[in-house]
């Protein structure tokens, strides 16, 4: 029965080396063959799957990530990468019957596993906060052979924007604000006699701009097109200021 255990794992240590060696990096450099036998190698010999997410700021969202083939003691655990190094946050282990659960302290209210399976694990934060923006690292540790690893990115985003215009005292004024994350930028079109723009970091890890645009009503460019571009990740979205009549 031991040697048996030890052969099986003998052959995952084998597999795992091949697939580490270069099967599955390699294939960009080879023909549509290689490729093909190569995505099937990593699907039977301990490829981990998993996919980035993207998540509105205050949602929840699952990260996951599925270890392929059969392997001896799979402990999953999760850490966050942050600029410098990297961080537990989560781990499963699992003896006998039993599956024990870490949660990193700071975690605690607003992550959980929502997988236990130890080949197939999964986390979920809850509220989700800007900080959490990052990517992860999910760990198998597999004997006899050590941990293999792949990584998945989380983008937390968040976006409103809005544009307030008033005339007085014979000047048009026009605001336009946009808040986000990934911090969004203003633009004009049209003319300015004064223009100023501000940013400001706000507490739950968005960024405002704040983008402020002044024309004198006498002046002669006064009544052509004003518009507020709005860029925020691909998307550019426009803020018409509507026309006035001159003199009005
Ligand atoms: C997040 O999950 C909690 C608990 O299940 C639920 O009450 C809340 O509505 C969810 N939030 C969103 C944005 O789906
Ligand atoms: C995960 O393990 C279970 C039980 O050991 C097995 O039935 C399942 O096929 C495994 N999943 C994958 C993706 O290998
Ligand atoms: C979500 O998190 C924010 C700040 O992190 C907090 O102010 C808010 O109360 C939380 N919402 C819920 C429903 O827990
Ligand atoms: C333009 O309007 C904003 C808010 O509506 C105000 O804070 C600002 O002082 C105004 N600027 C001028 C020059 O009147
Ligand atoms: C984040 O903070 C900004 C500025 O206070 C606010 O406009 C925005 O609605 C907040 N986002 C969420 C999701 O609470
Ligand atoms: C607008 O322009 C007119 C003519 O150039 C000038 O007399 C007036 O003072 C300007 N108004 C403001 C608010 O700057």
């Amino acid at each position: 029965m031991e040697a048996q255990v030890t052969n099986v794992a003998k052959q995952a240590f084998f597999q795992l080396r091949q697939v580490k060696e270069g099967l599955c990096s390699q294939w960009t450099f080879q023909g549509l063959t290689m490729a093909i036998i190569s995505i099937l190698l990593c699907r039977v010999q301990g490829a981990i799957l998993t996919e980035d997410k993207e998540v509105e700021l205050g949602g929840n969202v699952t990260l996951r990530c599925i270890l392929t083939g059969s392997f001896e003691l799979v402990h999953p655990s999760w850490k966050k990468q942050t600029n410098r190094s990297s961080v537990n946050i989560a781990a499963l282990s699992q003896n006998n019957t039993h599956t024990n659960e870490y949660i990193a302290e700071e975690y605690r209210s607003r992550l959980s596993f929502t997988s236990s399976a130890v080949n197939d694990t999964a986390i979920t934060f809850w509220n989700v906060s800007i900080s959490e923006s990052s990517c992860y690292e999910c760990i198998f540790n597999i004997f006899p052979t050590g941990p293999i690893s792949n990584k998945t990115c989380l983008l937390v985003h968040d976006f409103h924007a809005f544009l307030h215009h008033h005339i007085t005292d014979g000047l048009l004024n026009a605001t336009c604000t946009a808040t986000g994350f990934p911090p969004p930028a203003i633009s004009w079109v049209g003319p300015a006699d004064e223009n100023n723009e501000r940013k400001l970091e706000n507490s739950n890890g968005t960024v405002s701009i704040i983008s402020n645009i002044l024309i004198n009503t006498s002046s002669s460019h006064y009544g052509q097109e004003l518009i507020c571009k709005v860029r925020y990740r691909r998307q550019e979205i426009d803020y018409k200021v509507p026309r006035t009549e001159k003199g009005q």
